[in-house]
């Protein structure tokens, strides 16, 4: 029977635990956990480094939390192929586990691994007061903001475009300031701040309107903070979190779909992959790359490598399973471009399925939190295409639970192309997938 309540931590930690003591066999301690509600409504989602950052359609940090403590032992290695920003290698961290997360996005990767190295409270307010001066004193004195950006026309125009000149100014003495501090876990942590002040679903201190959820809109009558302010306000409420075992996390710059990992080295997988067609993340995450020294052109190439990007690979049609083959096909009627994009997303998840089944152990769960999309107005029942996709490439699957999204809460992605309408249509719930990969084939 579903739980009524709102799961809060303790909560999932008592069942896990209850898993854990009443099933031995993996499969049914999957059946246990996926029967119980997986919604997490109302949980505190911001305790230890959660709260840094947002980041699109990330989960909540007890949905990670109540897998990893029921189906791993301590030191065992937890993996998030597709990490984003890192909430389940900070669970893993936090429940002694070893995590490893992998991500294409380089501010995934800045996020990830801020959130997962711990950094000295005193030091960290040291350091703070030390960037405040000397922004003020840069600030004074004049500077080039050719010191911190990647040196080409199309960034130049992009920041020139998006920025006022103060904040320009404002952006640059912050960076500057913060590259002084010689801690590298120092610079990373107040770097992450900097970015979470851009990087926001109203567009931060930048001019763009919304980043959250679709094709940012330059407001020249938008009220802009100060960054400065902001940086000194958000600095005041971040909390390192001290607790984070040091060295327990490893966080890669990588292809979910060529695993740099041991064959059947993995004890569980707890991962949500981009919602197919919907989430541009370079989009928004660019806005805060640039003051990080990429380029624009760095960050589209980036960018074309993302699962559901819109740039179209030919795409070997016979080799998806028939659930995806079918709604490609039906998509295609309408629209051939979307539906080569659909098949280019069936066709990379196949090889992240595959890869995830060469790194984890035999008997070991993988778990997938997937969205589902309506595109032209199919339905596309990611969940299902996805499922029959892993089972072809010789996983079992345990159970598909749905669960319901906290919306209020939930940054939500941009959509490629798209209007608001069809995301919130889309985005009520997402779907848990449970896998395991059997001892023997
Ligand atoms: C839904 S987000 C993950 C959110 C994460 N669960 C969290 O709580 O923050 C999906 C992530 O997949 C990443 N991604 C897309 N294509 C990828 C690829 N080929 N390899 C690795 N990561 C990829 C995106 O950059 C994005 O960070």
């Amino acid at each position: 029977m579903r739980r009524q309540l709102p799961l809060l931590v303790e909560e999932a930690t008592d069942i896990s635990t209850e898993a854990r003591s009443r099933f031995s066999d993996v499969r049914a301690r999957i059946e246990f956990l996926m029967a119980n509600d997986l919604d997490f409504r109302g949980a505190d989602t911001g305790y230890a480094t959660h709260h840094l950052h947002s980041f699109a359609a990330r989960f909540p940090p007890q949905l990670p939390r109540y897998f990893i403590e029921a189906l791993t032992d301590p030191e065992e290695i937890v993996l998030d192929p597709m990490v984003g920003s890192g909430t389940t290698v900070v669970e893993a961290a936090l429940l002694g586990r070893k995590g490893i997360g992998i991500d294409l996005d380089p501010l995934a990767i800045l996020i990830s691994k801020a959130k997962t190295t711990p950094v000295a409270f005193e030091a960290l307010l040291e350091a703070g007061k030390r960037v405040l001066t000397c922004t003020h004193r840069l600030l004074k004195d004049g500077l080039n903001i050719g010191d911190v950006l990647s040196p080409d026309p199309a960034t130049e125009d992009f920041v020139q475009y998006w920025f006022l000149p103060r904040t320009q100014q404002e952006l640059t003495a912050l960076v500057q300031a913060i590259r002084e501090e010689s801690s590298p876990s120092i610079r990373r942590f107040l770097l992450v701040i900097l970015s979470s002040i851009i990087v926001t679903k109203s567009g931060g201190v930048s001019l763009a309107r919304d980043l959250a959820h679709s094709r940012p809109h330059r407001d020249m009558d938008k009220s802009v903070p100060s960054a400065l302010e902001l940086f000194q306000t958000r600095f005041r409420r971040a909390r390192p979190d001290n607790s984070l075992p040091v060295g327990s996390s490893i966080i890669i710059h990588g292809d979910a779909q060529h695993l740099p990992l041991p064959t059947e080295s993995v004890h569980l997988v707890v991962t949500s992959p981009p919602y197919a067609n919907a989430i541009d993340y370079m989009r928004a995450h660019k806005f805060s790359l640039v003051w990080m020294g990429k380029s624009i052109q760095e960050l589209s190439q980036w960018r074309s490598r993302h699962i559901g990007s819109e740039k179209i690979h030919p795409i070997e049609m016979e080799n998806l399973p028939s659930l995806a083959q079918n709604v490609v096909r039906e998509l295609s009627t309408q629209d051939s471009r979307k539906a080569r994009v659909l098949a280019r997303y069936f066709a990379e998840m196949t090889n992240v399925l595959r890869e995830v089944w060469r790194v984890l152990r035999p008997g070991a769960a993988a778990i997938f939190v997937v969205g589902t999309s309506t595109i032209r107005g199919i339905n596309v029942q990611t969940h299902l295409c996805l499922t029959e996709i892993a089972t072809h490439v010789g996983f079992e699957m345990v159970r598909i639970a749905e669960r319901r999204l906290d919306r209020d809460r939930r940054m939500m992605p941009a959509r490629q192309g798209g209007n608001r309408s069809t995301i919130e249509q889309r985005m009520h719930h997402e779907y848990v997938i449970s896998l395991i990969k059997p001892e023997s084939r």
